[in-house]
Parts: structure tokens; C-alpha cells; sequence
């Protein structure tokens, strides 16, 4: 009987040509519009390989959300590679999501590890690892770039390490320079914490990459339409709808996603292409590919925190709701995962790490912590859908609630 079952879906005609490459992280081989962006990083870059060791670069890539800076960053990475291959330059790229390192010491372990694969972990300091890597780069003549991906997670926690990272090799003029660096941030202005001479040393070389435009956003779906579906799965009137609903938020993962879901809605239809009713179907239990990311990365008690807000406003319908009331309701889901409970500054801390998230918003009404009525609002997600997934997530860490 099951046998029967993959037999059907195994001959079932699919709309697909490869699946994979509508994944959000799947780095295509063209990147329609962002060719300005990589050919300035190449510009800039070139130095590496006319004087290799001679100068360290430092940029820093700004723009909003799933508008390609991370995929063009890599695709430049694997081209400078390829490039310093070539020519026989030790050139390493280190790729660092600064949301999953958060701490100095994690980003320093990522990147000796990238070098020296047999690096034991313990035991050193932050301190101490900066100077194995140099020492391990001059015994071995490579020069690294490190891509410091969602900076802004590092800013706020660790200022010191982007500080010693920029200024690594500053004061020893005519020693070769081995460290160059690509930070990336959504929004500029978060590197106004940094101290002034980081702040100058980065605001030195800053790349904006801006929003596309409505058909720049066709043409890219166009382009993944193409690698991944087989002909005529889906027609360029089509394509335009998807396209319009992306260019409301700008961010080309919701547009994959979508895609993505619309082709599996076709299959189940047993449709050789998809309709405009996929593609409507698709966007009802849509969430935002970012949110599930930043989502999946929360510690349990962050997590545990924003499912206390989640069922309160589920319980007050007028989506108004007391810090007290979220505490009454946190407590119980401590006691039912045996959490012990985070300090009232430590929770007051969280509700500001979610409105920069943009999870929730955020009204105070009253001014002690305690009494402060606040007016939240979850954007974007059905709630229950909410709800859910973060039960998902907490169930996937072993918290059964
Ligand atoms: N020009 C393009 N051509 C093809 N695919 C693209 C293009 N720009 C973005 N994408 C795709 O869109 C998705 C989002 O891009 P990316 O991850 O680079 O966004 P981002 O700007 O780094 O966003 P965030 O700030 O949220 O990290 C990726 O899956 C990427 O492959
Ligand atoms: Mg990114």
C-alpha cells in the first residue's frame, strides 16, 4: 500500500527541474542587478591580489532585508577565491553570521577553525586566539577575509573584537597585513555605538545597496524560475504577480518561499504549471523567511518570553496587555518547562530586543516597570501561526509545554 503511494508521487510529472535551487540559501551563479555592487567590491578588493599582504580592507555593507548583500557578498568571496587561486595567493574567505556567533570569542574559534582545522577549543582567551591566528597567518602566508554578517548582533554585545579587528596590523606599518574585512548591517545606524576610530575606519569604504526596483524583482524571478522550474511551469503574467506582492516588503526570500510553495501546491493538484490561485493559496500561511531564522537562533528563554506575550494578547482581545500580565503567564511556562525564571530587567531587556526585531511593537503607557501598560501588536503573522511555530522550535530544543 505505501509502496503504491511513492510510486504514484515518484511518476507524478514535477514541476520542478531542481528543487534546490529555490532554497533561500542556495547561492546562484548570476545575480541579475547586483553586478554594480560586484564589481565595486572587486575594485576594491584587486589590491589583494596586485600586492597581496600589502594592505587590509575594510568595508562595510549596508541595505534592508533579503535585498541579495549576504548572496553577493559570497558570490564575490568565491570569485576572489577562484581568482587567487589562479595566481597561487593563500587568500582565505571566512563567512561569519554574527546572530549565531555573539561573542567575541565564538567569532575568533569560527575563524581559527576555518584556518586550522585541528585548533582544540578551550582554554584561551579572546585575547590570546587574535594572536594564534596571526601567528598562524604569517607562518603560513595567507591573508584572510572575514565577513562579519549581521554585525549589528555584535555591536551592541562585543564592541572590543570589531575594535581589535580593525585596528589588527594598524600600527605595524611595512608588516604584512593579513585581515581584511566586510561587515554587513541592515541598518547604518546602528554603528554609531562603536567607538570613534573604529566608527571612522569603517565608515571609510560604506557600500549601500539599495531596494530593486519592481522589475528588477521580475527579472529576478525570472532568473529563478529558470534554474529551478522546467519550461512553462510558470508564465511571465505570473511571474509579475509574485513580484508585486515582493515588492511590498522588497524581501526576495518571501518571493522564493512563495514560489516554492506555490509549485508544491500545483503538484498536489496533479498541474503541469502553476495557477494564480497557487500563487493565492501560497501567500495565506506565508511567514516571513527572516522572522523563522531569527526565530530558530533565540535562546529558549527568549523564546519562552515571547510565547507568555503571544498568549496573553491571544487572551486580551483588544491586543492590549501589562508587563504584569505577561509575567503571570511566563512564570506558569517557566514552571511547566522548569526554567527558573530571568530578572525583570533581564525581561524588560528581551521586550526591547523584540521591538528591534520587529516582532512586536511597542507602546509604554506608565512609567514603573511593574504597572507599565504596554500596547503590543504582533506585525504580520496570523498569531495562532505564531504561536505555533515558536512551540515548534521550543519542542525541537527538548521544552515540551
Ligand atoms: N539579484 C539576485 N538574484 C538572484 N537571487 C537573489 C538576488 N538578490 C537576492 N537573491 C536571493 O534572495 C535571498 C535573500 O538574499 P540575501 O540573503 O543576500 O539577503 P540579505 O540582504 O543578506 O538579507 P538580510 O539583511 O535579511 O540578511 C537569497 O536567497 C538570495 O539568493
Ligand atoms: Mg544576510
Amino acid at each position: 500500500m505505501n509502496m503504491d503511494i511513492f510510486d504514484n508521487l515518484l511518476n507524478k510529472a514535477s514541476i520542478f527541474k531542481d528543487e534546490r535551487k529555490l532554497d533561500i540559501n542556495f547561492i546562484p551563479k548570476k545575480l541579475p542587478h547586483r553586478n554594480k555592487e560586484l564589481s565595486l567590491l572587486s575594485q576594491l578588493f584587486l589590491t589583494l591580489l596586485t600586492n597581496p599582504n600589502e594592505i587590509s580592507r575594510k568595508i562595510l555593507i549596508t541595505g534592508k532585508t533579503g535585498i541579495g548583500k549576504t548572496v553577493t557578498v559570497k558570490n564575490f568571496g568565491e570569485m576572489l577565491i577562484k581568482a587567487a587561486k589562479k595566481r597561487e595567493i593563500s587568500i582565505k574567505y571566512i563567512h561569519i553570521n554574527c546572530r549565531k556567533e555573539r561573542t567575541s570569542y565564538k567569532v575568533l574559534i569560527k575563524i581559527l577553525r576555518s584556518i586550522n582545522t585541528n585548533f582544540p577549543k578551550r582554554g584561551y582567551s579572546p585575547q590570546d586566539l587574535l594572536e594564534i591566528i596571526n601567528d598562524f597567518l604569517n607562518i603560513h602566508n595567507i591573508h584572510i577575509l572575514v565577513v562579519l554578517d549581521e554585525l549589528n548582533y555584535l555591536i551592541n554585545n562585543d564592541n572590543d573584537l570589531i575594535y581589535s579587528l580593525t585596528r589588527l596590523n594598524d600600527d605595524s606599518f611595512n608588516l604584512p597585513q593579513r585581515f581584511s574585512i566586510i561587515g554587513i548591517v541592515r541598518d547604518i545606524s546602528c554603528i554609531n555605538n562603536l567607538d570613534n576610530s573604529t566608527l571612522s575606519t569603517l565608515q571609510r569604504n560604506i557600500i549601500k545597496f539599495e531596494n530593486y526596483t519592481n522589475e528588477q524583482i521580475f527579472d529576478i524571478f525570472k532568473y529563478r524560475a529558470e534554474i529551478s522550474l522546467k519550461r512553462n511551469a510558470v508564465s511571465d503574467e505570473l511571474i509579475e504577480m509574485i513580484s508585486d506582492l515582493v515588492s511590498i516588503k522588497g524581501d526576495i526570500r518571501y518571493g522564493l518561499n512563495l514560489l516554492w510553495k506555490a509549485c508544491k501546491i500545483a503538484e498536489n493538484k496533479n498541474l503541469q504549471s502553476i495557477t494564480s490561485e497557487c500563487i493565492r493559496l501560497a501567500t495565506e500561511d506565508m511567514v516571513p523567511f527572516s522572522t523563522l531564522d531569527v526565530l530558530k537562533d533565540m535562546t529558549s528563554q527568549k523564546l519562552i518570553f515571547l510565547l507568555a506575550i503571544i498568549n496573553q494578547i491571544k487572551n486580551n482581545k483588544n491586543n492590549k496587555v501589562t508587563f504584569l500580565e505577561i509575567l503571570k503567564s511566563y512564570l506558569i511556562l517557566c514552571e511547566n518547562t522548569e526554567l527558573k525564571p530571568r530578572s525583570y530587567s533581564q525581561l524588560w531587556n528581551y521586550l526591547q530586543e523584540y521591538k528591534k526585531e520587529k516582532f512586536i511593537f511597542v507602546k509604554l503607557e506608565s512609567k514603573s516597570i511593574k504597572g507599565r501598560k504596554a500596547l503590543i501588536e504582533v506585525p504580520d503573522i496570523p498569531i495562532v501561526k505564531f504561536e505555533n511555530i515558536i512551540r515548534e522550535i521550543l519542542d525541537s530544543k527538548g521544552l515540551k509545554i
